[in-house]
């Protein structure tokens, strides 16, 4: 009982942390020059279903794409992973792909690290339910940020997993620093097996981004709604449409929340104005040629090894390897 209430109290205190951080983006990103949210708002509960629902419609390539490379290229991956391996994975959210990658790795432990507590818990229960003799230890934090991994792993050859072209939401400067910080968390000779979505025809792209289910326009709305909901925002949604655009110089699907009339509103008490057209910019998708993907692997301590592509060459599975630091030629 005593156990409960004090985990309960920690939550409330994650929670309460979580929403100032939330209130501090908001109101320094509405205010900014070039209004924008980071992208990782975007996930409540219901951004997080959404963004499921997303990975099921058939316009939205990349999970079907990157589901099936896995299955037809783990075989491969397999041969190149030392037995008795740990396996790290980065945002594993819902876990969809991990069971793929387990089976054919057989590794004596898995490490799914996620900022949502509640989805990671599911799955790792369904993951351990699956695969009986698989020991399982959940870590609930942002890995973009500071972590320590569970102590049982140190010894053991690791291999981080970081599937959905998840690197593609950060700026590159930024998937550098993330790159690097999973180096130093898995240690030198460690591998890192990374998906990373490929440049295509605009029109697919925009196919992927604003499709006509329109599951995607909810997934950027949401983000206001959940303004309203958790930090007593204002704001009139339909004020406010779905827009996704092609970067071409920087090479990114970009999406906004573009004002549809002159708008004006509160939140958390402070006041905001749009003018019909302006908008707010709420998450970047970078799409890497395949010499491009390998620079910044590179740049982020990564030597890619092997890669992977389905046969219209939309999606890359790149195995890496940390090497350990020597002088350089
Ligand atoms: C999570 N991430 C890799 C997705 C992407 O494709 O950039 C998020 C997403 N945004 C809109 N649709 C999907």
């Amino acid at each position: 009982m005593r156990a409960g209430s004090s985990r309960g109290s920690a939550l409330l205190e994650t929670l309460d942390r979580q929403t100032e951080a939330f209130r501090a983006d908001v109101l320094a990103g509405l205010a900014a020059p070039i209004p924008a949210i980071p992208a990782r708002w975007l996930y409540d509960r219901r951004g997080s279903e959404l963004f499921e629902a997303i990975t099921r419609l058939p316009s939205y390539y990349p999970t079907a794409t990157e589901t099936a490379l896995l299955h037809h290229i783990m075989p491969d991956i397999a041969a190149r992973i030392p037995k008795g391996a740990a396996v790290v994975e980065f945002g594993a959210g819902s876990a969809t792909k991990t069971p793929i990658l387990i089976e054919a790795v057989a590794p004596a432990l898995y490490v799914p690290i996620d900022i949502s507590g509640d989805y990671l818990e599911q799955s790792a229960i369904e993951l351990q339910r699956r695969f009986p003799s698989l020991e399982v230890i959940p870590v609930t934090a942002d890995f973009a940020r500071p972590l320590t991994l569970p102590a049982s792993i140190e010894h053991l050859p690791k291999l981080g997993f970081f599937p959905g072209s998840t690197i593609g939401n950060f700026v590159p400067w930024s998937a550098t620093d993330l790159l690097r910080r999973f180096r130093a968390l898995l240690g030198p000779c460690s591998q890192l097996l990374i998906g990373m979505d490929r440049v295509k025809p605009v029109d697919r792209l925009m196919g992927a981004y604003d499709e006509v289910e329109g599951v995607t326009a909810e997934f950027n709305l949401n983000l206001l709604r959940r303004m309203n909901r958790e930090l007593g925002g204002e704001i009139p949604i339909d004020a406010f449409r779905h827009e996704a655009r092609w970067n071409d110089i920087l090479s990114r699907i970009e999406m906004h929340l573009v004002a549809t009339r002159d708008v004006e509103f509160s939140v958390s008490g402070q006041r905001f104005r749009f003018a019909a057209g302006s908008t707010i910019h709420t998450e970047n998708s970078h799409k890497y040629g395949p010499r491009g993907s390998r620079v910044l692997l590179l740049a982020g301590g990564w030597t890619p090894v092997a890669e992977w592509t389905d046969p219209d060459q939309d999606f890359a599975e790149i195995l890496c390897v940390a090497e350990p630091e020597r002088f350089a030629p």
